[in-house]
């Protein structure tokens, strides 16, 4: 039987719980999490609904009125027309993640991954016996499309794009992703595009997904999002997949012997959100802007850190740490354990010498976060971290 190892970031959540209760004062900037409440007032009118909750089994695939919803939530920000039988609603983006990845793969085939990417990609592929392909990006996260045409065999089955990028927050460019998509085509190869945080997006650029560009480029396209971050719900678990409606059938079969349909309390909550989703996404990122916008010139200011690029989306920064190259995950323990401030490593995205920092509170703590790690830095300047 496979393995499958505990996602590392849920792990490093669980380590930091237990140590922050040893500080009057501790600031977690680790989890993905947005934090934010924008909807409480809409969420009360839906709770006095009560009555109109689905206590029985449900679609598979999820009630009507939600995926006609979302059919209109993924035209707002990606373009593209999905059907109803073209929408499956899933237990968030990782059970969408999950189920696609768990449909294309088998044991030997090959998934070609930018690097840095997010860390359930790689466990799930390991899990169903895939070989990852990791491809080069540069100094600025963008994709090597050169490196991703060398590394395409006869055993790539599917290309995994996620833009804005976790953890980076870098985007692909519509020119980029026209040579992927050719590349896909060419190749017979599938295309996961994780959109998890297209209404993200920083300098007000417009979201292009993959799946726009052509009717071929959609057709073998998957585009996997949920709600956890766009409407603040990470914990009502709803997100979802649309692609062809063969696609979505086979992720229907699946769900159908796993989980079932998401719990129409979810739905229903997530519905009726959905319904205001314009102003929930406007407020989010006007929010998430400004925290950006400061977080990353404090970075930009430090001595031990380099901060290549200011993200163009998503809600995290990943500066790299000048300290020789030593690994920064022994950088964010230490820092963690002395100063009660936790940062997730980035060996868990795959780049060993960087940290990710999520922007998930106000400006006066993510000051007060970075003016700790700055004097942190300072006194640990040139030391090493490995013990
Ligand atoms: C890139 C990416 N995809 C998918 C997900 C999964 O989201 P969910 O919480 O809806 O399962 C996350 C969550 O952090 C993510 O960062």
């Amino acid at each position: 039987m496979n393995i499958i190892p505990k996602s590392p970031t849920a792990s490093w959540f669980e380590m930091e719980n237990k140590i922050s209760s040893k500080f009057d004062s501790f600031i977690s900037l680790s989890l993905g999490d947005t934090i934010l409440d924008f909807s409480k007032n809409i969420k009360k009118t839906i709770f006095q609904q009560e009555n109109k909750f689905n206590y029985r089994y449900s679609a598979i695939s999820g009630s009507d009125s939600l995926k006609q919803a979302i059919s209109k939530y993924n035209r707002h920000y990606a373009g593209g027309n999905y059907l109803k039988n073209e929408i499956i609603v899933t237990n968030g983006g990782k059970q969408g993640i999950f189920n696609v990845l768990l449909t294309l793969i088998n044991p030997g085939d090959e998934v070609l991954l930018p690097r840095p990417y997010w860390d359930t990609y790689l466990e799930i592929i390991n899990f169903l016996n895939g070989k990852a392909i990791l491809i080069k990006t540069d100094g600025n996260y963008n994709m090597d499309i050169d490196d991703l045409s060398k590394k395409i065999t006869s055993k790539a089955k599917l290309i995994i794009i996620n833009s804005p990028n976790n953890p980076s927050g870098a985007i692909i460019r519509r020119s980029s992703l026209k040579k992927i998509a050719d590349l896909a085509i060419e190749n017979n190869i599938h295309i996961l595009s994780d959109e998890v945080y297209n209404a993200f997006l920083y300098n007000d650029e417009k979201y292009v997904s993959i799946s726009s560009l052509s009717q071929e480029a959609k057709e073998r396209t998957i585009v996997v999002n949920s709600f956890s971050k766009s409407l603040s719900i990470p914990g009502l678990r709803v997100g979802y997949c649309a692609s062809s409606k063969e696609m979505i059938s086979k992720l229907e079969n699946i769900q159908s012997h796993s989980t079932g349909n998401v719990s129409n309390v979810s739905q229903h909550i997530a519905l009726g959100l959905l319904e205001h989703f314009e102003k929930i996404t406007k407020d989010t990122l006007k929010t998430f802007n400004k925290r950006i916008d400061y977080s990353f010139k404090r970075l930009k200011e430090m001595q031990n850190t380099e901060m290549v690029t200011k993200p163009a989306g998503a809600i995290y920064l990943f500066p790299k740490i000048m300290n020789g190259g030593e690994d920064a995950y022994y950088l964010c323990k230490k820092l963690l354990e002395t100063r009660g401030v936790s940062f997730m490593p980035g060996k868990y995205f795959g780049l060993k010498d960087h940290l990710r920092i999520t922007v998930s509170h106000e400006i006066p703590v993510l000051d007060k976060a970075l003016t700790i790690f700055e004097e942190f830095l300072e006194e640990n300047e040139k030391r090493h971290y490995t013990t």
